[in-house]
């Protein structure tokens, strides 16, 4: 899907329709409110790494640390990424629905359907005469990767791996494979006949994908005692209202209430992108920032508050899940869940706290369309009150 995300459909808010469909479009000021971030964000759509819309909220954000009176700072960083642009099989007038294979290469071919028996195996690919053809394999037993070569090395023109389930397949050759294959669904795979025409369509994008963290600051400040962070980034396909918008505005409303306390000349705030292709961002700035990291009291991240999945809960470091216990009457444990941008900064020795509200019904989905407000002000305000307590140095007893 490469259009613009104009209106989102029924079911949302009042307020969040009329922003979706651009009738409330504010600008950037100290005076906007948790409400008008979600507002002014979400329409841009998914916010992938490398996308636009990820790139309009980062300016957005910007904006909004800038007009309080922050410096910003964009750190750039590149990975590599392998994307499926929309890939499937037409047969007739029917199109089917298909998922690349990672690591298979893009192209278009046309031949005729061969029904490998078995699950693909270099014995089953010699059962039958494959040359040329499109060669249907069932999922299962086999390495798809072994699959693959098989076909490869049988002269099949391309390969279409059925899945043993009636979902959508997302495989991972694990190397370059040259020849097309796309995984399609049981029900799909049941619609391929021996012998009949098929064009496989392999739209696939494979190379180096550019980051950016946003990292906001007051001027001047270089040993930061504490960073709050939440990733910016959301997953292909899904508007990311709770994942992780919710935590991103957290981070800025954040800023916002420190901005006139002592707080805000003690804090970094960061955005950070890449999280979804595996926590890319934060990674690269534990790596790129040892002076700042080593120098940290604290790192509290926030990821997926706007919807209670479960009541706020918070892990992480001993301490400061017991003063977030203590002071904000929090749930929490010790024992870090879910993978998200505190855990490189956990590897680096750095105390960290992590907020949440639990996985919901709409985790990486194009349902992820809501987040609520409130849910956000109470993260944080707790986040506020337990930043307090552990910033507060601690009387030496004698
Ligand atoms: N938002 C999730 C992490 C999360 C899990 C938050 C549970 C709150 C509760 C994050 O964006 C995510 O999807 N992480 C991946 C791992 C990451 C390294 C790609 C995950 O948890 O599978
Ligand atoms: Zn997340």
């Amino acid at each position: 899907m490469l259009g613009r995300v104009t209106c989102f459909a029924e079911g949302m808010q009042l307020w969040k329709l009329a922003a979706s469909c651009g009738a409330l479009m504010l600008t950037a000021g100290a005076g906007a409110t948790i409400e008008d971030d979600l507002s002014s964000v979400l329409p841009f759509g998914p916010r992938v790494t490398g996308s636009a819309a990820n790139e309009q909220a980062r300016s957005y954000f910007e904006a909004q640390f800038r007009a309080m009176g922050y410096t910003t700072r964009r750190d750039v960083f590149t990975y590599p990424r392998f994307d499926d642009l929309g890939s499937d099989v037409r047969l007739g007038t029917r199109t089917l629905t298909g998922r690349a294979l990672e690591g298979s290469t893009g192209g278009a071919v046309t031949g005729r359907i061969v029904r490998i028996p078995g699950v693909g195996t270099a014995e089953n690919f010699r059962a039958v005469n494959v040359q040329g053809g499109v060669a249907v394999v069932q999922r299962g037993q086999l390495p798809f990767l072994d699959k693959v070569k098989n076909a490869l090395a049988a002269g099949a023109a391309g390969v279409i791996v059925v899945n043993t389930e009636a979902k959508e397949l997302q495989g991972r050759l694990g190397e370059r494979v040259p020849l097309p294959a796309l995984a399609v669904t049981s029900v799909a795979g049941a619609a391929l006949q021996e012998g009949q025409q098929v064009s496989l369509n392999v739209r696939v994008r494979d190379g180096e994908v550019q980051g950016v963290n946003v990292v906001a600051f007051k001027s001047g400040l270089i040993r930061p005692d504490i960073l709050f962070g939440g990733h910016m980034d959301s997953v292909f396909r899904a508007p990311g209202a709770n994942d992780n918008l919710s935590g991103t505005v957290a981070v800025l409303d954040l800023a916002r209430r420190a901005v006139n306390t002592p707080l805000a000349a003690r804090s970094y705030f960061v955005l950070f992108d890449g999280e979804e292709d595996g926590l890319r961002g934060s990674r690269k700035f534990v790596q790129d920032n040892p002076g700042v990291v080593q120098n940290l009291k604290a790192m509290f991240n926030f990821d997926m508050v706007g919807v209670d999945a479960s009541p706020l809960n918070v892990s992480g470091e001993a301490r400061l899940v017991e003063l977030a216990r203590q002071t904000a009457q929090l749930s929490g444990s010790a024992r870090d869940q879910g993978g998200s941008d505190q855990v490189p900064f956990a590897q680096a020795g750095v105390p960290t706290l992590f907020f949440h509200r639990g996985l919901d019904v709409n985790y990486h989905q194009p349902s992820d369309t809501l987040a609520d407000p409130q849910l956000i002000r109470a993260t944080v305000d707790a986040a506020l009150t337990t930043a307090d307590a552990a910033l507060t140095p601690v009387p030496a007893s004698r």
